[in-house]
């Protein structure tokens, strides 16, 4: 009987790909996937701590996976991922269950590390972090039945050292990959149905600056857009201060590049910004923001914002709401600050008491909503193009569909249509999705 494996993963985008990497070695060992933890032999946490709450997740969890091991003392659990990175053997003390500790750059040793804890019985660490990047990133998920959208990786780590960000220490300096690689990569995805890339990094605008062969961000996306049955592509995260004047061109010089692009901006007050080290001020990304829309005006704009770094006044907060204001995101993620050890900003004094930042949050969530909403209600009537997806989240008789700036509509439609780009006129906006009907052939003539 073969063995079973059961993966839960925390945190980004990043991480969903290093489980579906992870998942692909264990098969390639022998591993069937388990419908639920109670019946695996192997569990792997993949975790993140870019925040407290992240970990606290992790910690719970291991707390239920631990019970299940009282029961089956041959389940074998190991934790990777950035608190993996950022414990290394001192987990083992912390969650006296785990057998197995492997760091963020290690994902390709993963099936000869767990036949050591298998042949010795005794716990594994490997959390080495120079070097091994490149060969965890080369192992490839072959796409599922039906995916039509895959996740491709062309950088690693990050060289930026926000001071609130833990990510640098625990997933290494950047690294791009070569040019080849990612091009042969997404060749491979499409000869498999595959009609969406989304390129995955810290700073993806930066991409090239670590490898010599002659590419940057911009020259990469042209050459993946030769791809045949590459429909549509997609990035994420950007850097304010990296955003490239050709790179805003690019929104209107390369078709397949659809129109969202995440643009973190933390604060709207210089002196956070300065703070947190991110190199640039209001007036900079305000200004980056109208050179997106007057290139492209329907271009979707989506960040990130941390409300309550240390220092931050009412009037500090303020400029944020302003810039807020002025943006009208189309989405937003906002968090409280979290205090991570080793970082500088753990070592500033003025810090924002809970209260206060847990304030500051439901206001900038509350705004955020009515603009999101805004803008869905806004788009009622319009005719836009979705790839679609699947079968819909909300109702069993409806498909889904994305818009190339990334919003999901659920419209009437049979699964015949997956993996097909679709007319549809929507009909509804809502707070975290559209409704659109099917356009008829001779509606769109
Ligand atoms: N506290 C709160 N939020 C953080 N982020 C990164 N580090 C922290 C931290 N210490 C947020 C940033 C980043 C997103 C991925 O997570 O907004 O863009
Ligand atoms: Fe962290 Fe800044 Fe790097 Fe993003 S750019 S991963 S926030 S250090």
């Amino acid at each position: 009987m073969e063995k079973k494996y059961y993966i839960q993963t925390f945190g980004c985008q990043m991480n969903v790909h290093d489980s579906e990497q992870i998942a692909v070695l264990l098969r390639e060992a022998g591993y069937e996937c388990a419908g639920d933890a109670q019946q695996a032999d192997l569990i792997i946490l993949n975790t993140c701590s870019i925040r407290e709450k992240a970990a606290q997740k992790v910690y719970s969890q291991l707390g239920r996976f631990s019970a299940i091991k009282r029961r089956n003392p041959r389940l074998i659990i190991g934790v990777g991922g950035c608190l993996a990175q950022q414990w290394g053997g001192k987990f083992l003390k912390k969650a006296p269950c785990l057998n197995l500790v492997f760091g963020t750059n290690n994902i390709h040793r993963l099936p000869e590390l767990i036949n050591t804890v298998e042949t010795t019985s005794l716990p594994v660490v490997e959390t080495a972090l120079h070097g091994a990047s490149s060969r965890s990133i080369g192992i490839r998920a072959l796409p599922q039945n039906g995916q039509v959208s895959a996740y491709v990786t062309i950088m690693q780590g990050c060289n930026n050292f926000c001071s609130y960000c833990v990510v640098p220490y625990l997933r290494g300096p950047e690294e791009s990959r070569k040019l080849e690689d990612i091009i042969s990569e997404i060749a491979c995805l499409a000869s498999h149905g595959i009609k969406e890339v989304t390129l995955l990094g810290q700073n993806v605008n930066s991409y090239g600056n670590t490898v010599s062969n002659g590419t940057d961000f911009v020259g990469l996306l042209k050459k993946i857009a030769e791809v045949d049955s590459i429909e549509r592509i997609r990035f994420t995260t950007s850097h304010p201060k990296d955003l490239s004047p050709s790179l805003v061109r690019s929104f209107t010089e390369i078709d397949k590049l659809c129109e969202h692009i995440h643009l973190p901006v933390q604060s709207g007050s210089d002196r956070m910004l300065k703070a947190m080290n991110r190199g640039y001020t209001k007036k900079d990304y305000l200004e980056k923001v109208t050179q997106l829309r007057d290139i492209c005006p329907d271009v979707s704009i989506t960040s990130d914002i941390i409300v309550g770094f240390p220092g931050e006044t009412d009037d500090d907060f303020q400029e944020t709401i302003d810039l807020v204001e002025k943006i009208k995101f189309d989405s937003l993620f906002s968090f409280k600050y979290s205090e991570r050890e080793g970082t500088a900003a753990a070592k500033l004094n003025h810090r924002v008491s809970e209260p206060a930042k847990a304030e500051r949050l439901r206001i900038i969530q509350f705004l955020q909503e009515k603009h999101t909403l805004e803008k869905n209600k806004a788009m009622a009537g319009r005719v836009v193009d979705v790839l679609v997806e699947g079968r819909s989240k909300s109702s069993s008789r409806e498909a889904m569909g994305r818009t190339r700036t990334n919003k999901i509509v659920n419209f009437k439609g049979g699964l015949e249509l997956i993996g097909k780009i679709t007319p549809l006129v929507i009909t509804e906006g809502y707070q975290h999705s559209l409704h659109g009907e099917l356009q008829l052939k001779k509606e769109i003539d």
